[in-house]
């Protein structure tokens, strides 16, 4: 198969390892109600992709977010679908990848974790870290992910801002390292003092606000002196914060960033848009753009190489009036030119590439060109999964995404035998899209398989996309078993003869035990330590 890439001459070659280092592609990672929705709105705001905040987000009565695509995100308030907004700022192309807002979703969020090359952890400046904060903080950190933090809603009262810093070092151990620090205690915020070198302030940026945050806060620079003699003891107390901080060694130093030790703070407010300008600058100055991925073997893919994607994420059923299936893809290396064939590294076979497209929300807008970096959804992928590799030329596949442990089950059964193909059907499509894991044994049988989730909620989603997509309406039972570990045919023979032990056969053909609680898993893998029992993904019970 011939490539568009790969018999390009090197100027070619020059202008796509160009594109790829002014991209910049990211995620935000928070606790529902930090303000991610707002942050999003304020940063199209700022890339002029629209007019006034409040068009594309907005619970009071204003229009619903564009990411709400299914009822039940709309009645939770909770976004379960993983989109991309694409805007270019400066000489910047940036990339900002929507994570699920709730917990239960959480592999979803790996996934797109998989995806992007730094994150944005935004926390409330009142609430501080929240326990999915962490969890997600936890996540970025196994996939060596720098992480940008924004402290937001300084515009309430809240803590004071070393407390909140001290918090991340005591519970995260990460080094926060404020590029700004705010003027103005929480409830008062007037805008930003820039550290310089050894913390000096190098300016002062005073924000005004726009009625609602409906519009750019205007900006006005003075210098430090100026600052003093405007602001008085609020821009003093800032300076001294920022020397303290330096004398802790709280100082940005890029190679510690990328290395996952430290972290650049920007103190904001998505609502009234304070600091989302700086947020922004921070994106294209430090934020890493696209690198060389490992494949399956261990060997770089350049993005300079061919044409070569990751698929993260699956999903059907987005619009109803167009019942697709969309598989979303990151782009590792190479041009991607709509129409073009690639071959899907699972099955051999050529994929062709014709229908492509952004998807923000109900927004579609066909992509004729992208590169490493960007994110493309790619219409009527019946065979594409989460994890699988497209490429041209020779062949390279990238490492599976590995899956969480389950952690709740429960037995699905059709309501009404009459639809029983369809039902099948169903499950079929939503296992390979990643919406729970499917479980079946010998003992249960094909008819009613045990659905496996992180969180109860996938459990919804799956029965209502069931019901609302295949017209199958079914039950579910819950299963007492709260754990499960990987392990292998030799031991599955033991564990199957063990009380309150269940062995299955994930879809993807990995043996599953399943175990009624930590203490019996405890006493097996104790009395019995020769069985195989291996975590799923580390760190995540
Ligand atoms: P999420 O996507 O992370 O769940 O959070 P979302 O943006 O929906 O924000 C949650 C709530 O926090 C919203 O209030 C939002 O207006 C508010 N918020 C976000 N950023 C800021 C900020 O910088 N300052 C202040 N003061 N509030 C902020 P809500 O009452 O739930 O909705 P709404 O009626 O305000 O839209």
């Amino acid at each position: 198969m011939s490539s568009p890439t790969s018999s390009a001459p090197a100027s070619s070659s020059g202008r796509l390892a160009d594109e790829a280092a002014r991209r910049r592609t990211f995620a935000v990672i928070s606790h529902p109600d930090a303000g991610k929705s707002t942050l999003t709105e304020a940063l199209a705001l700022h890339a002029k992709m629209i007019s006034e905040a409040g068009a594309i987000h907005g619970k009071a009565g204003r229009k619903a977010t564009v990411s709400d695509w299914m009822e039940m995100e709309k009645a939770r308030g909770i976004s379960v679908s993983s989109t991309a907004l694409q805007f270019e700022y400066g000489d910047c192309v940036i990339n900002l990848v929507d994570t699920p807002g709730h917990s239960d979703f959480s592999e979803d969020t790996y996934r797109v974790l998989t995806a992007v090359d730094a994150a944005v952890m935004l926390i409330d400046a009142a609430k501080g870290l929240e326990p999915q904060t962490l969890k997600l903080f936890q996540v970025a950190r196994d996939r060596g992910i720098p992480v940008i933090t924004v402290i937001n809603k300084w515009d309430r009262p809240g803590q004071a801002p070393l407390e909140l810093l001290d918090e991340i070092i005591e519970r995260i151990g990460l080094t926060p390292t404020p590029l700004f620090l705010p003027v103005g205690i929480a409830g008062d915020f007037r805008g930003l003092l820039r550290r310089g070198e050894e913390g000096a302030p190098t300016e002062y940026i005073h924000f005004t606000r726009t009625a609602g945050g409906a519009t750019i806060a205007p900006e006005e620079h003075y210098t430090p002196e100026q600052a003093a003699e405007r602001e008085g003891d609020v821009w003093l107390n800032a300076a001294e914060e920022s020397e303290l901080l330096s004398a802790a060694g709280q100082d940005h130093d890029q190679e510690l960033f990328l290395a996952g030790h430290t972290s650049p703070v920007i103190y904001a407010s998505a609502m009234l848009n304070f600091g989302v300008r700086q947020l922004l600058d921070t994106l294209v100055e430090l934020a890493p753009p696209p690198r060389a991925r490992k494949d399956v073997n261990g060997n770089p893919r350049e993005t300079t190489q061919p044409f070569s994607a990751v698929i993260f994420k699956v999903q059907a059923g987005m619009d109803t009036a167009h019942r697709d299936r969309l598989a979303f893809m990151r782009i590792v290396s190479g041009e991607f030119e709509r129409g073009m064939v690639v071959t899907h590294a699972q099955t051999g076979r050529p994929f062709a590439t014709k229908y492509a497209l952004t998807v923000f929300g109900r927004e579609r807008t066909t992509v004729d060109t992208a590169y490493p970096g960007d994110v493309v959804g790619l219409v009527n992928a019946t065979a594409l999964a989460p994890g699988h590799t497209l490429y041209v030329d020779k062949k390279v596949e990238f490492p599976p995404i590995p899956s969480f442990a389950p952690e709740h089950f429960a037995v699905l059964r059709a309501q009404s035998a009459g639809k029983y193909k369809q039902f099948r059907k169903a499950i079929d499509q939503l296992d390979s899209e990643g919406v729970v894991q499917v479980l079946r044994n010998d003992v249960r049988g094909d008819a009613s398989p045990v659905l496996a989730a992180v969180g109860p909620m996938q459990f919804e989603v799956m029965t209502a996309r069931m019901l609302g997509e295949y017209n199958v309406e079914t039950q579910l039972d819950n299963l007492p078993y709260q754990l499960a570990r990987k392990t292998d045919a030799a031991s599955a023979e033991e564990l199957h003869r063990q009380r309150g032990v269940e062995v299955f056969t994930r879809t993807d053909g990995v043996l599953l035990a399943l175990f009624s609680d930590k203490w019996r898993l405890q006493y097996i893998a104790k009395e019995m330590p020769e069985l195989t029992l291996e975590l799923l993904v580390a760190g995540t019970e």
